[in-house]
Parts: structure tokens; sequence; C-alpha cells
């Protein structure tokens, strides 16, 4: 199965959403692969740091839109799952991660201001279902706090844009920024909230693939 994780706004987490899904399908044992399309690579540097002792992770940088669609499919028959750091150019390696994609997950802010300005993000999606017209999406909320009101209100604005959004979040938490360099997902740090996060996050991931048909029982 292939999972794209995509927006057009840089620091949203696309990166951090990737690798923890990666972490965490690797340790209930699923083969999974990341592809890295942003040219700053972060994930290949980030799988560089990575201890041979932890479940195993391939990584793949590739920058080449033209190249995608036919690399994925391959890497895609040889893994359970094929995760796609998305890239924030706006490029038509995007346009091509939204149609590779049998799920797409799209990490927000919790901003008013950031959410707005998805509409650039949603351009795209839909010139890319003139092609393909049934293209599972969810929003997935990152770096959210209970103690900002705001952050509240932030299931209503999604809502408008007529998508999904998962049930699951991750909050603002260290955990994330220390492992983004030292190979982990927070599933293999000390903090024990976060690791619940991304484990209740993978869990609604996988009920969502199989709700697709790709996962079985
Ligand atoms: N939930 C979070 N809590 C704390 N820091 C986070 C969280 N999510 C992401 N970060 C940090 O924010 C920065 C941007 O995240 P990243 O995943 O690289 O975004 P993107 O790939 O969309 O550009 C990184 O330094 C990352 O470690
Ligand atoms: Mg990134």
């Amino acid at each position: 199965m292939k999972i794209g994780i995509s927006n057009l706004k840089g620091g949203v987490g696309k990166t951090t959403v990737a690798q923890n899904l990666a972490v965490c399908l690797a340790h209930v044992g699923y083969k999974v692969c990341i592809v890295d399309t942003d040219r700053n690579q972060n994930t290949i540097s980030w799988i560089a740091e990575r201890e041979e002792t932890l479940p195993k992770i391939l990584a793949v940088g590739l920058t080449d839109s033209k190249a995608l669609s036919s690399a994925v499919d391959q890497l895609d028959r040889d893994n359970d799952f094929v995760i796609l750091d998305g890239t924030p150019s706006l490029s038509e390696m995007t346009t091509r991660i939204i149609l590779a994609s049998d799920l797409l997950i799209v990490p927000v802010l919790p901003s008013g201001h950031d959410i707005r300005s998805m509409q650039l993000f949603f351009e795209r999606f839909e010139q890319a279902k003139e092609f393909r017209q049934d293209i599972p999406i969810y929003f997935f909320i990152n770096q959210f706090s209970d103690s900002i009101k705001l952050h509240q209100s932030i299931r209503e604005l999604l809502n408008d844009f007529g998508v999904g959004v998962m049930e699951t979040r991750f909050n603002r938490r260290v955990a994330y920024a220390e492992t983004s360099v030292n190979g982990k997902g927070v599933l293999e740090h000390t903090d024990e909230k976060a690791a619940a996060e991304v484990t209740n996050f993978t869990k609604e991931v996988l009920e969502i693939a199989r709700k697709l048909g790709f996962v079985q029982n």
C-alpha cells in the first residue's frame, strides 16, 4: 500500500508523520519503505543515523517526479507499505504523489492562517482528480496543544474542506524534534505519551487501510 504524506506548506510535519508511521509499522512487523521526495532529503539523513539493532526501514531518495510512479510501484511490490514523504515545493512532484497514493494524509498545524492557506494544495488535488476520481484523503492535526483555545475549533475549520479529519493527532512534544535527527521514531524514545500518540495514529491508519481493502483482518 502506498501512503502519501503531502501538503504544500513546509514545517507542518510531513517528515515527522512519515518517519513515525514507518517506525510503528516496522515494529508491528511490516516491511516498510519511505520515499523521500523533498530536495532537503531529511529522511535520508535521518535513516543514516538509525541504529542497526532497530527494526529495519528502507529509505529511498527520489526527487525526479517523472521517475516517481514506476519506482513507487516497484517498491510497492517489494514492501507492505511505501510511505511518500512529500515536498513543499509547488511542483509536478506533488501532483504525482497525489496520483500515486492509495491513501493521502495531509498534516496541518492547528492555526487558522495555515488552514486557510490550504487552497493551493486543494487546487492541485482537484486537478489530480481529473485523472483519478477516488483518492482517499484525510487531514491530520500536528503540534496540537490543549492550552491554546484556538486549537479547539480547528476541526470545524477543517470540516469546511469536505474531507475527513483523522481522530488521532500529535501534540507538540520535544520527543518529535529530538528523534527527527537520531534515526528513531518517538516509539523508540522515552516519552511514553508521544509513543502512545504514534501507536494510536498507526492503528487509525491501519483501520483506514483495512476499510480500503489493503490490509486483511
Ligand atoms: N508534534 C511535534 N512536536 C514538536 N516538534 C515537531 C512536531 N512535529 C514536527 N516537529 C518539528 O517541526 C519541524 C518541522 O517538521 P517536519 O516534519 O520536518 O515538517 P515538514 O516535513 O512538513 O517540513 C521539525 O524540526 C520537527 O522535528
Ligand atoms: Mg519534510
